[in-house]
């Protein structure tokens, strides 16, 4: 029997790293963690292992010291990496933006450097729809001009960036994945999104609303140029975005294309579109309470994804009813999280 290819995946403990872990094992590969639990739980590695029935490889350190980076590829053979390990708050990014900018960067160096040193040339970037910042011109396709707007969006430019810079010198083959807004859990739902650091996105308010956490979901502004002047966003399904992962690891296995794709639906919803779906899916009323515009938001932004389909034959699969199902399952049988 041939022997399953080793991927590492850094930050695999957090969001979109555990439920691209289930799709790697779904596709025969063989995921290795390395995560210093800064924004996860450590109960996720317990519910992955009950998942998958066996242990996992879990590496538990910090990818900005290099020692430790080194040891993860000594001890194990790595064929890929998939690199989602960064800080990922746009607001606390504007506040400790030297923090920020140090822990993405100099992790994604070190991860480069281990990758040169053990030969190992393939790896998948978790960037962001931020770095197309503000722009009237929709969908944003992967040639639209890059601008950040706060340190966060600027770490994943520099990323982006340092992956073009390397790829002669270090014969890397990267694809960077430019995720738009991914929401739901895993099909179990033992896994979901349960971050240390306090939950400032859509859906999970919505969802905290629904089962009596919170009294009101805060609309953040209602007179945007939208279709019912609140913000409109990409959603994409937590599972359609790490199928995606896989889609590109095999892509990077074949050949090496060196480019950046947008995963999205291609569709935008209104924060008034998504409270209505959500109470669709769980027959409770959202109470809202509209509020001033959140500083920094974009009115709307969603993807451009013939490039998805072209370049990685990956499209989404699950709807927008699906996507809200999914997050009200994962609220309804983890109501305190992990
Ligand atoms: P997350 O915070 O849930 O997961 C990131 C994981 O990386 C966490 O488990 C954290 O503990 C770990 N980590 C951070 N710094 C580390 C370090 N120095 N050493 C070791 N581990 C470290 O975030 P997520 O939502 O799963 O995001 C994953 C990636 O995708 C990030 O790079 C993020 O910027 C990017 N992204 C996320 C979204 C989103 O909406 N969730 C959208 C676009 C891009
Ligand atoms: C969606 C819409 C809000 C909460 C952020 C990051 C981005 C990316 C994903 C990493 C907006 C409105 C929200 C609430 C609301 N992360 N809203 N009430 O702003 O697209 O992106 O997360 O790369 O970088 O900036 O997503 O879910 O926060 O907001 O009205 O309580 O919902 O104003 O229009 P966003 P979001």
């Amino acid at each position: 029997m041939k022997a399953k290819k080793n991927v590492l995946l850094t930050g695999g403990a957090g969001y979109i790293g555990s439920h691209t872990f289930l799709s790697l094992i779904e596709n025969g590969y063989n995921p290795i963690i390395i995560d210093n639990f800064h924004n996860s739980k450590k109960e996720v590695i317990n519910r992955l292992e009950h998942i998958i029935k066996c242990k996992i490889n879990l590496i538990e350190g910090d990818i900005c010291e290099r020692e430790i980076v080194l040891k993860a590829f000594e001890k194990f053979d790595i064929s890929s990496v998939i690199h989602f390990a960064a800080f990922k708050s746009v607001e606390e990014s504007v506040t400790k933006a030297s923090y920020y900018l140090s822990n993405n960067i100099i992790g994604l160096l070190n991860i480069i450097e281990a990758m040169r040193i053990f030969k190992c040339n393939k790896i998948v970037f978790s960037s962001s729809a931020c770095v197309y910042g503000d722009k009237e011109e929709m969908p944003v396709s992967e040639d639209t001009h890059r601008k950040f707007v706060n340190p966060y969006g600027q770490s994943k430019i520099i990323c982006e960036d340092i992956l073009e810079t390397y790829k002669n010198s270090a014969d890397l083959r990267y694809l960077i994945l430019r995720y738009f807004n991914p929401i739901g859990c895993h099909e179990s739902a033992m896994i979901g999104e349960d971050p240390k650091s306090e939950l400032s996105n859509l859906m999970p308010n919505i969802a905290q609303v629904a089962i009596g956490k919170k009294p009101y979901l805060e609309v953040f502004g209602n007179d945007y140029n939208t279709i019912d002047g609140t913000g409109v966003r990409d959603y994409i399904h937590i599972m359609d975005l790490a199928d995606g992962h896989v889609a590109a690891l095999k892509k990077i296995e074949i050949e090496g294309v060196n480019t950046s794709i947008n995963l999205g639906t291609g569709k935008g919803y209104s924060v008034f579109e998504i409270i209505r779906a959500y109470e669709k899916v769980s027959g409770k009323k959202i109470e809202y309470k509209l509020c001033p515009k959140r500083s920094g938001d974009v009115p709307i932004i969603f993807a451009d994804i013939k490039k998805a389909k072209k370049v990685l034959n990956w499209n989404s699969k699950r709807d927008i009813i699906e996507m809200c199902r999914s997050s009200w399952q994962w609220q309804l049988e983890n109501p305190d999280g992990y």
